[in-house]
């Protein structure tokens, strides 16, 4: 089968389009709320090392696969994977990356529409003036008396699923572009101007400290290496077809390899000044780095509090991270969306709708999960929010990623491979292939093993008690 030169979905304008675009996917809340957080949780510098190490390791090769595969099949992951599975004359099982990555898109989604909501309302608490002047307390009463409220919840997660389902009905390339090229550099100023605070509000050193004193005795723990590494995926918007839906839309001239790296530093940048912007203000004020979920929203309406314009200031941000959650949301719902207009020929509104509808509901429970079910856990000690968020970001998402890298690697056409990425000489399809092929999936095979290494223990002994 002749592959398509262009998708029916419509194509990105130009290069610095997908850049922007792909970086919109990437940088989220996934980068100011979540990377902070879970790197407060666990301990900071070895956490953010593990996670730079498999950001530059893992995750630009799998982005690189994801986005090639992409451009090759020009449709949504499933059927690229099936047309690719075709072509190359492999197993049909392989388009099981397809599915399982429009599932872990539900599960993500479901969630992260309720977390997006979260920065919505702050839009309108900061607006109105909440945090002026306000001490930590104040910050920390006013955001677990919110989450203590689950209509307030389900009002903000169902008006962030309403705007997503009208965008994405709408089609990705359409206005999404004008909207991206006009946030983006927006939210990056004002990441700086957080930073400046941070700097001069006496914690900074010891907020650098954290972030960046590596506690050797932490590689210890298997947790921390699935977690980070987890996180290396979630925040670039890896191993769930996201990326592979969007580089359907990119035009044959782009090169694939210095686009991706751009992509890659972006999104890099925004987490780690995030970081940097948010644990001075934690040192500084006495608070708890290890909080949880709610460290940006008590830090940083806390910092804007205390600036002059901080209203103003803070009100912008939270506009811009909602704004940076709704391109992100787009994305994870793009695989699932394109594929079935793609087989069942449906109106992309219509789909939008009945996708939006699943991902809401299913979203209850993570609201709930901060209230009426904080008590009711799934495995462990994981509420349903932990335990939707775990298993999608930490299991499926590497899984994903692994298998897409293996499969572009080994198992595309050469002659496919050495067009979409460009490469001529022999040396660089050496280092792809090392690096791409064996190092980043072995890699995650590694974290996998070790981190899950107790409950494979477990199990076998527990088999082994059973049969006596
Ligand atoms: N990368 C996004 C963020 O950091 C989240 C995301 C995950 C988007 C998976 C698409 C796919 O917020």
């Amino acid at each position: 089968m002749a592959l398509a030169s262009e998708s029916r979905h419509g194509m990105w304008s130009s290069r610095w389009l997908f850049v922007l675009a792909a970086a919109g996917s990437a940088v989220g809340i996934g980068n100011i709320w979540k990377f902070p957080y879970m790197a407060g949780e666990n301990g900071g510098g070895a956490f953010v090392l593990i996670y730079l190490v498999c950001v530059a390791l893992v995750g630009i090769p799998i982005m690189m696969s994801e986005v090639l595969l992409g451009r090759e099949g020009r449709s949504s992951p499933i059927t690229t994977m099936r047309k690719l599975t075709e072509s190359a004359k492999r197993h049909p099982l392989w388009v099981f990356i397809g599915w399982m990555g429009v599932l872990a898109g539900f599960l993500i989604l479901s969630y992260y529409a309720v977390v997006a909501g979260w920065a919505m309302n702050y839009v309108w608490l900061t607006a109105a003036g909440t945090f002026d002047n306000a001490t930590a307390e104040v910050a920390s009463t006013t955001f677990d008396a919110f989450l203590a409220s689950p209509w307030q919840l389900i009002l903000w997660q169902t008006l962030f699923m309403i705007i997503t389902i009208w965008i994405i009905g709408r089609g990705v390339t359409q206005g999404l572009e004008t909207a991206i090229r006009l946030f983006m550099p927006m939210l990056f100023l004002l990441l700086v101007t957080l930073l400046v605070y941070a700097v001069n509000s006496g914690g900074f050193e010891q907020g650098v400290a954290f972030m960046f004193d590596v506690d050797y005795s932490a590689f210890a723990k298997p947790e921390i290496w699935i977690i980070a590494m987890g996180q290396a995926f979630f925040t670039l918007s890896l191993g769930m077809g996201a990326m592979m839906a969007y580089g359907a839309y990119v035009p044959e001239n782009v090169n694939i390899g210095s686009t991706v790296l751009t992509i890659a530093i972006l999104d890099t940048s925004v987490a780690v000044g995030a970081g940097l912007a948010i644990f001075p203000i934690v040192f500084a004020n006495g608070l708890d780095a290890a909080q949880g979920p709610g460290l940006m929203f008590v830090t940083v309406p806390l910092a804007f509090g205390q600036l002059p314009l901080g209203a103003v200031f803070g009100t912008l941000f939270f506009v811009l991270v909602s704004f940076a959650a709704l391109t992100s949301a787009i994305s994870i719902s793009e695989p699932a969306l394109a594929y079935l207009v793609e087989e069942y020929n449906a109106k992309r509104k219509r789909v939008a709708i009945s996708l939006g509808v699943i991902c809401w509901l299913l979203g209850l429970g993570s609201v709930f999960s901060f209230n009426l079910w904080a008590d009711v856990h799934i495995v462990g000690e994981l509420t349903f929010f932990d335990f939707v968020d775990y298993v999608s970001q930490n299991i499926m998402l590497p899984l994903g990623g692994m298998l897409i890298a293996i499969f572009a690697v080994w198992l595309l056409p050469k002659t496919v491979l050495a067009k979409q990425l460009g490469i001529e000489s022999r040396a660089v399809s050496v280092l792809w292939k090392f690096v791409g092929g064996i190092l980043a999936p072995l890699c995650v095979l590694a974290v996998f093993v070790y981190t899950l290494w107790p409950v494979i223990a477990e199990l076998v002994a527990r088999v082994r008690e059973l049969l006596g």
